[in-house]
């Protein structure tokens, strides 16, 4: 009988996407997939490193899944991704029941590493590989209506909080007919809605080609609907970009444009290489070529060095941006990046960080709830794309990346609906569709 695997994913939408390539490679190697962690033979958790709370909670959840090893003689434990790669042995060592530790550029061997770790116990391969970008691999989509493409892995920016370049190492990018081969055979399968992945998305190069060109490229194979891309770096959106963005019909009028501080003392400080008067730039030009863009942020509070008058400018920036949504963190010091190596007296107290934590969610919550109250009424194209969690209702995405809930059944999975908003609960909008 074939092998059996269960992979679980934390942390970013690359993480989501590694994982359809992870549970890729072992399909075309045999294994199957089950539907709950008790009956796989293969336990892997793709984790990420990004701050101390996530690893400490996929610790805790891969403590728990060591029950499944305790019920079942032979079963395997691998722990994948960002969190692998930046402990890699040191992980054994505090949790002897990790049979595999398995860096985000080792996928491709995931079989043999497999093999290896049932002969003979503990396997570690955590070795990063400039050349590894899985071309020629075939991923296991989770969905039928929407696909990640990731174009580019790694970071060349060192931002100084940052431990993303260590565990993923150099910027790589794809080769343009490679990837334009795979939005093809995607869209020709049903697909239509496509996000292109990296860590600074749009700083993608190759050869004569930049992120411009290529995202228009995308925009014109015929069956893309939806394109959108993310994370993008605020200083590789140029006037090009946005030009494409608002001439291409497919891209989508939604951009995650993380800004990390509106204060340009601690922007300097983070290596952001931007001014706040840089970023609002970039965001004027956006609003100017698209006028109905909805802008989403991720934003750090209590970097070291933040004084109260810098949070200050960070609220004052989330009020003249005005954005549609933000992700919102606690500074988190990790090891080896340059920021813990910052004059200690600098550091922001943990409760003075949280204060201003909550102060930062609440400001953007009312400006989110604000524009949305204001959308209530209007008619959206909405992309239905699953079953909602609680309800009898569908859940589906705007072109701006706005969550609706309507009544309908599952065969209206994958259209496209005009839908009547009709209500908004800050975040999310209730509504009925209007035209089948
Ligand atoms: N501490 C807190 N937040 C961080 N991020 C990245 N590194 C850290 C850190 N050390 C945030 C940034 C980034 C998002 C993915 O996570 O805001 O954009
Ligand atoms: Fe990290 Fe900065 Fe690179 Fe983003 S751009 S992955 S925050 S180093």
């Amino acid at each position: 009988m074939s092998r059996t695997y269960w992979v679980e994913t934390y942390g970013c939408q690359m993480n989501v996407s590694d994982s359809e390539l992870m549970e890729g490679v072992l399909t075309a190697d045999g294994y199957r997939s089950v539907s709950t962690p008790d009956e796989a033979d293969v336990i892997l958790v793709n984790t990420c490193a990004i701050r101390d709370h996530a690893e400490r909670r996929v610790l805790g959840r891969v403590a728990e899944l060591n029950r499944v090893k305790k019920s079942r003689p032979g079963v395997l434990i691998g722990v994948c991704g960002c969190m692998a790669q930046r402990l890699g042995e040191r992980l054994m060592e505090q949790a002897d029941y990790v049979d595999m530790v398995i860096g985000p550029d080792a996928y491709r061997s995931l079989p043999q590493i497999i093999d290896e770790a049932s002969r003979n116990g503990g396997v570690v391969d955590i070795e990063l590989n400039p050349a590894e970008n899985y071309e020629g691999l075939e991923m296991r989509r989770a969905s039928r209506v929407s696909a990640w493409i990731p174009i580019q892995r790694g970071c060349n920016y060192r931002c100084t909080y940052c431990i993303v370049p260590y565990t993923r190492g150099d910027e790589k990018n794809r080769e343009p007919g490679a990837i334009l081969a795979e939005i093809r055979k995607l869209a020709d399968e049903g697909i239509t809605e496509f996000t292109l992945l990296g860590q600074t998305v749009n700083s993608y190069r190759f050869d004569g080609w930049n992120f411009a060109r290529l995202l228009r490229a995308v925009a014109r194979v015929p069956g893309v609907r939806r394109l959108r891309y993310t994370s993008p770096h605020p200083n590789d959106v140029t006037r090009e970009l946005v030009e494409v963005m608002a001439e291409e019909e497919a891209v989508c009028a939604h951009l995650h444009l993380p800004v990390q501080s509106g204060s340009n003392r601690v922007l300097k400080r983070m290596a952001r290489r931007y001014t706040r008067e840089e970023y609002t730039q970039r965001v004027e030009l956006l609003r100017e070529l698209i006028p109905h863009i909805a802008l989403t942020t991720d934003i750090i509070v209590g970097f070291p060095g933040e004084a109260e008058e810098d949070f200050r400018e960070t609220l004052d920036l989330v009020n003249e941006v005005e954005y549609d949504s933000a992700f919102t963190f606690k500074y988190s010091p990790r090891d080896g990046t340059p920021s813990t190596r910052m004059d200690p007296e600098t550091f922001v107290a943990p409760e003075v960080a949280q204060r201003r934590l909550e102060e930062l969610i609440k400001a953007v919550r009312e400006i989110a709830a604000r524009r949305n109250i204001a959308e209530v009424g209007s008619t959206r194209e909405v992309l239905l794309e699953k079953r909602a969690r609680r309800g009898n209702l569908l859940q589906g995405k705007t072109e701006t990346n706005k969550a609706v809930l309507i009544p309908g059944p599952d065969e209206w999975l994958g259209r496209y609906m005009k839908v009547a908003l009709t209500g908004t609960t800050g975040a999310t909008f209730t509504g009925y569709p209007i035209e089948r």
